[in-house]
């Protein structure tokens, strides 16, 4: 699969590597709003083509997909325009600016006969499919909480997006979506939520949430801008709970890691390996199903609605997903 990549930011050098270094994956073209700033990208990561304009990435003969690194904001409409240009979409996170969005970016795909996936790649983890098959067997017990809490201290650059509300800016549709998202992984189709939004300038500096599913299960989460780096999350069920500190990507260094803690107070530790994005590129790149992770992301992205509205009016919302 020959990948075009959208957009020159912090998250795509990353991306491009991991990208690189898939199996039968190549990337092919870069696209920047700025002639300069491709050329610069394309030396510095080693891709053959460099152009001015997201546009003729899509009009490339030689890409098959793209992946879209732009401000939430502007994912909507790129994810379109691959979709009628007939390219496969990796689309960072958030998916989109809401749910009515993601929809749209959902059915424009499947009527293209395209796959997309958004970018989240600690579903993708080997870990992660472990703490599912935990909770599905019946190790924990039954599931009766999750907490997730995600935060990075000020993480923002000159021109800073996440600060700017029209942009998509906010830490709950870009560290929310890690926190709410890790609670559907674990409980299913969200019921109901409440939040309270600390804003700044119009833009959510931190979130605290609770999220209802069936059967009782409850979540709360956390994300913000301004606390230390956190990323850690609890599966708490009624015999054990799983307790990982780090599931949005592993600490640098360190092997990806989960503890369970027991009712008698025994703990055991587990360790992982490999590459989430690796694992995620290769699932768009498959003829596996997308359809449990698109899912996925259309739930969480009416969640994440369902939170923004409650912050808003001071009360508990539906989540509404078809
Ligand atoms: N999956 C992850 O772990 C992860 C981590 C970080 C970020 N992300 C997500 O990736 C996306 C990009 O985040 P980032 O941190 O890489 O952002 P960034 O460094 O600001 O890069 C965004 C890029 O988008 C392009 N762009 C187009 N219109 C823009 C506008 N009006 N303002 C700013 N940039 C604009 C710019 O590239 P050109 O001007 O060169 O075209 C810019 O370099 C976000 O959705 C974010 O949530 C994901």
């Amino acid at each position: 699969m020959r990948f075009g990549v959208l957009g020159t930011g912090r998250i795509t050098r990353r991306l491009v590597a991991d990208l690189q270094s898939t199996p039968g994956v190549s990337v092919t073209v870069i696209g920047s709003r700025d002639a300069s700033r491709a050329a610069w990208s394309g030396g510095e990561y080693g891709i053959a083509k460099a152009v001015a304009g997201y546009d003729r990435v899509l009009a490339d003969p030689d890409v098959d997909a793209v992946y879209i690194a732009l401000p939430p904001a502007l994912h909507a409409r790129w994810c379109l325009e691959a979709a009628a240009a007939g390219k496969h979409v990796l689309c960072e996170k958030p998916l989109a600016m809401d749910y009515a969005e993601a929809v749209t970016i959902d059915r424009a795909c499947r009527a293209a006969a395209v796959r997309w996936l958004d970018a989240t790649g600690w579903l993708h983890h080997e870990r992660t499919r472990q703490m599912q098959t935990w909770l599905g067997d019946g190790k924990l017990g039954k599931l009766r909480h999750v907490s997730a809490a995600i935060s990075f201290f000020e993480p923002f650059q000159h021109d800073e997006h996440r600060l700017v509300a029209g942009l998509g800016g906010g830490c709950l549709l870009d560290l929310g979506w890690y926190a709410a998202g890790c609670a559907i992984a674990a409980a299913g189709q969200p019921r109901r939520a409440f939040a309270s939004t600390l804003k700044r300038d119009g833009v959510a500096i931190r979130t605290s949430g609770l999220i209802w599913f069936d059967d009782d299960v409850t979540a709360t989460v956390n994300c913000g801008y301004d606390v230390a780096t956190r990323k850690w999350c609890e599966w708490a069920a009624d015999q054990a709970a799983v307790v990982c500190d780090d599931f949005t990507r592993p600490w640098r260094d360190r092997p990806p890691r989960v503890w369970i803690h027991n009712r008698a107070g025994e703990v055991e530790s587990h360790q992982f390996a490999g590459s989430q994005e690796r694992n995620m590129i290769g699932k768009l790149c498959s003829s596996d199903s997308l359809a449990s992770l698109q899912s996925q992301a259309l739930r969480t992205q009416a969640t994440l609605d369902a939170m923004l509205r409650s912050s808003d009016s001071g009360q508990v919302e539906s989540v509404t997903c078809e």
